[in-house]
């Protein structure tokens, strides 16, 4: 199996800067003030290849500072010796910042669930799907689940542990290499079972179910609206195929903070669908339960998970996406310009319709942290959609070109739907080790997006 790894080495930044870094995401003590996040940052070079010496002359020269506009836009090596160190160095904005320190909370509540329950936990791709921290996540969950042949073979490649299949429709062109990637395969429909049942025979098979309850209150988002296609409804048409399968989907939680409204959901399908759950090996049980959220009842969740699996003698699925990587990440962006027209104006190098598009879709700002101070500012994308606007947001002095500001709550639904659109530069991606360090593992230039035209 081809795992995560590591392409630039780790450099320790240490910021001359007496700013709020947790505008840079960097999780520094508050009290300090915003103005100096201007402040060019030094870099700490730990020795790497022995050549400690011939670091700190190139760092002396200053060919090694971050934020270098120029050199930063090319990716060329800032060293010969050193290939890979303008990656590290040149923290261009704009990037993704993944924190492990920050995601450890949330694996610790998952493996504490898994513990407690029986249950086995899948991260669902869909929502996140950034490889260069799936070893990492391994530690403390079961495997991954996938909506798509390439989701699958992602998990297959990057995801230790148990691979779900499962798509709204596979083609016929997929089915094969989607077993092959695969531990179990989820179908969607009982047309899309018959269709594949002689290719899918060998496999360990499951189908979707559409309880036609859900807590979404997005109308977009919910997978019980009217006349849904994601699952089979019908509790008879259901038990008639029972046979060909071994197991059952139901993902009907969004974002779900409630441990009541679960419980009252999931007692809702075992009265509907109680008679082919006994028949069932293992039920997954979706995504959107928001578990690892600060004060959910996680022992209450636990017993009932336990209590169901014992009542239908069934290995249960957790499948969550948003509750295993919430708070995880930010958007690193800098400010191009400003500008007033009745509100202070601040253009950053990012793009809400490019960059955070969930926000767009369902109408809602971006979070920034601290959001206080007596400079009330509207912070814009560079697109040129007159609506790309993150936010309105407080600081406590007025913005400037080259500030840097810090998105929080970018991991989930966020970098995989990164896009291209007017040719924004697309934001790197990189992670912060439980040490401090910060590594760039993904960058993206015009080749990038050239090579997703034609
Ligand atoms: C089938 C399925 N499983 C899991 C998830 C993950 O949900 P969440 O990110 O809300 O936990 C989704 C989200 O749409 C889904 O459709």
């Amino acid at each position: 199996m081809t795992r995560g790894h590591d392409r630039t080495m780790k450099v320790t930044y240490q910021f001359c800067c007496i700013a709020p870094l947790q505008h840079h995401g960097l999780g520094q003590s508050a009290g300090s003030k915003a103005k100096s996040c201007r402040v060019v940052r030094r870099v700490t070079v730990p020795p790497v290849s022995g050549d400690k010496a011939h670091f700190r002359s190139r760092a002396r020269r200053g060919s090694l500072r971050a934020n270098h506009p120029r050199r930063s836009r090319r990716l060329r090596p800032l060293c010969r010796l050193c290939p890979g160190l303008s990656k590290v160095f040149v923290l261009q904005t704009p990037y993704y910042l993944i924190d492990k320190t920050r995601l450890l909370p949330n694996l610790e509540k998952i493996a504490y669930l898994r513990d407690a329950s029986g249950a086995k936990c899948l991260l669902a791709l869909k929502c996140f799907a950034a490889w260069s921290v799936f070893d990492f996540m391994s530690d403390y969950m079961d495997g991954s689940t996938s909506s798509s042949l390439y989701e699958v073979r992602l998990g297959h490649e990057k995801f230790p542990g148990e691979t779900h299949a499962y798509s709204v429709a596979y083609a016929d062109h997929e089915i094969d290499q989607v077993l092959e990637c695969s531990d179990k395969i989820i179908f969607n429909s009982i047309g899309q079972l018959t269709k594949f049942n002689a290719v899918s025979a060998g496999h360990i098979r499951g189908l979707r179910v559409n309880p036609g309850v859900s807590t979404s209150e997005f109308d977009l988002a919910d997978p019980a609206r009217p006349f849904s296609r994601l699952g089979e409804h019908d509790p008879a048409a259901i038990a008639g195929i029972a046979d060909q399968i071994s197991g059952l989907m139901f993902h009907n939680n969004c974002e779900n903070d409630s441990f009541a409204r679960f419980d009252e959901m999931l007692t809702l399908i075992e009265d509907r669908f109680g008679e082919t759950l006994h028949k069932m090996d293992w039920i997954s049980l979706g995504g959107g339960i928001h578990f690892t959220g600060e004060g959910y009842p996680l022992d209450q969740l636990a017993a009932r998970l336990k209590g169901f699996a014992a009542t239908y003698g069934v290995q249960v699925y957790l499948e969550p996406g948003e509750a295993a990587i919430t708070g995880a990440a930010t958007l690193e962006v800098t400010v191009l310009d400003t500008m007033h027209n009745g509100k202070n104006l601040a253009i950053v190098d990012s793009s809400v319709e490019a960059h955070m598009l969930d926000l767009l879709i369902y109408r809602e700002s971006a979070k920034m942290t601290p959001d206080a101070g007596d400079h009330e500012w509207m912070i814009c994308g560079k697109s040129c959609l007159a609506g790309d606007i993150f936010g309105e947001f407080r600081f406590p002095a007025p913005l400037q070109a080259g500030d840097r500001l810090s998105f929080q709550d970018a991991a989930g639904y966020t970098i995989v739907k990164k896009n291209w659109f007017n040719g924004v530069k697309m934001p790197g991606i990189a992670i912060r080790e439980l040490d401090g360090t910060i590594r760039l593992v993904r960058d993206f230039g015009y080749d990038d997006f050239a090579a997703a035209l034609s």
